[in-house]
């Protein structure tokens, strides 16, 4: 059995693409939570958000998280909020090793500016909204088992780390 590698941090840290670099080294599979919930309701996250609101997107992060942190030999990208609950992280951690990707608040409103796919950052002053979250956030992502900088790095680069680490047994 071979535990999933689990990866959180705040948006525009690489989550996915590092998820999809780890899937080809690895030669597992990729589940990517956001695309997982798009799939299940046949709507885009940010349309989930204005029609129903960020309580049940939550719901059913929830709901699809703990489906899929059931399996195993998984790569699990989730999206940026997903540490706030403490019942997603305790099921991603029963079965998987937890990254938080990080970046400093400016690169990442370099990386996730002119996106029209976050609704949170959609607001008219997307820096300070960023400043806000993490602050919030913080101690959140700081649950993870290891923190991961992804400045100056490549998604590659950064998916060869945690194999480095994954390996150790760490
Ligand atoms: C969110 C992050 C997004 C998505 C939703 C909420 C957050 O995922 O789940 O917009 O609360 O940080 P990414 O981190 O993949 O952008």
């Amino acid at each position: 059995m071979k535990k999933n590698i689990v990866l959180t941090g705040f948006m525009g840290t690489g989550k996915t693409a590092v998820g999809k670099e780890l899937a080809k080294i690895l030669d597992r599979k990729v589940i990517d939570i956001d695309e997982e919930i798009e799939k299940k309701k046949g709507m885009a996250v940010t349309e989930i958000f204005r029609e129903f609101g960020e309580e049940y997107f939550r719901t059913i992060e929830t709901e699809t998280i703990r489906a899929f942190a059931k399996s195993e030999n998984l790569i699990i990208a989730t999206g940026g909020g997903a540490v706030l609950r403490s019942e997603n992280m305790d099921a991603l951690k029963e079965n998987g090793v937890v990254f938080c990707l990080c970046a400093s608040p400016r690169v990442i409103l370099d990386r996730t500016k002119g996106s029209e796919d976050r609704p949170l950052l959609n607001v008219e002053n997307p820096a300070g909204k960023i400043e806000e979250l993490l602050a919030c956030r913080k101690a959140f992502y700081e649950k993870a088992g290891f923190m991961i900088d992804t400045e100056e790095k490549s998604p590659s680069e950064i998916a060869y780390e945690i194999v480095e680490l994954m390996k150790c047994g760490k």
